[in-house]
């Protein structure tokens, strides 16, 4: 049986204060991806075995696949240890705040739950997800949808209008945490909120009756920080916006930069004038729910 886990871009990122569980409140437009990894499940006599494309990729219980049968076995009230084998073909450049990890991760949870006929309810894929990772749950969902609190509360829009993508890898990589201690650092003495923890987010069910429109503006809240550390995201920022992007930023906590473009002529030319620049681009386009969602279809 085999699945898609598609890769997303935050279209826009807001960031608010800090929770008291370290996290910091999110506002966030997620965008699936055509871009995916492809993951294979197969029955198995005894224990779990992970097989990936790419080197580096860890195959035991670090990596979030093998963690997403734990739960899955344990929430259907299997005893020992799961039984299945799955092989990962990766095509979603790691860490790059591209999400890979966390699509592999929700993938998991639907392929392991559907090799076993467990037959979860939607719901309880849901809160599991979450478990795995901020992001994770929203690639359950997938398409266009806003994500609150830690990013996990995911609100789905209609399919933004569709869109030619090209993404940019600058020669450098930055980590999550980091970007969110650089934030911390230069931007939240600056945030004039006294209540941080509500902050500019405090309005969230109102945000998602605002029209569509509003929803789709693109910016990156730790773009700034990165930035100010990696001279060279705002140079690849500025080049997609010289070959004629439409808009541009960099996506989750970095190092990817994309630029949106109405037409796969126009995103190919872009991609070849910045091949000079950056040391790898990949030009894909927009997904709909219906392409890229787990829990349809
Ligand atoms: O949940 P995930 O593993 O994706 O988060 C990695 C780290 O990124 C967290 O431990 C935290 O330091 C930071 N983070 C955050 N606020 C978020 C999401 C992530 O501070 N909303």
């Amino acid at each position: 049986m085999n699945l898609r886990a598609h890769a997303k871009i935050n279209l826009s990122l807001a960031v608010g204060g800090v929770r008291p569980d370290g996290y910091h409140e999110l506002r966030t437009v997620f965008q699936s991806l055509a871009l995916h990894d492809t993951l294979r499940f197969a029955e198995a006599d005894e224990g779990l075995a992970i097989a990936c494309s790419a080197p580096g990729v860890p195959l035991d219980e670090r990596n979030l696949v093998w963690k997403a049968a734990r739960l899955v076995w344990a929430a259907a009230g299997r005893r020992g240890e799961p039984r299945g084998r799955v092989r990962i073909t990766k095509r979603i450049p790691a860490q790059g705040g591209l999400g890979g990890g966390s699509a592999d991760a929700a993938a998991a949870l639907v392929g392991w739950d559907r090799l076993w006929a467990t037959r979860l309810p939607a719901g309880r894929l849901r809160d599991l997800a979450r478990g795995l990772g901020a992001d994770v749950p929203f690639f359950l969902w997938a398409g266009t949808a806003l994500g609150l609190e830690r990013g996990d509360e995911i609100h789905p829009l209609d399919d933004a209008p569709s869109r030619w993508v090209v993404l940019v890898f600058p020669p450098f990589g930055v980590s999550t945490p980091e970007a969110f201690r650089w934030w911390d650092e230069d931007e939240r003495p600056r945030a004039a909120s006294p209540e941080p923890a509500l902050g500019v987010l405090g309005t969230a069910l109102s945000d998602v009756e605002r029209p569509q429109a509003d929803l789709l503006a693109v910016f990156n809240d730790l773009e700034a920080p990165v930035s100010r550390r990696h001279p060279e995201l705002l140079e690849s920022r500025r080049a997609l916006e010289g070959a004629g992007a439409e808009a541009a930023a960099m996506t989750g906590s970095g190092s990817t930069v994309f630029g949106l473009f109405g037409s796969r002529l126009a995103a190919r030319a872009a991609s070849d004038r910045l091949r000079s620049v950056a040391r790898r681009t990949i030009v894909t386009r927009t997904a709909t729910r219906l392409q890229a969602g787990l829990l349809v279809g």
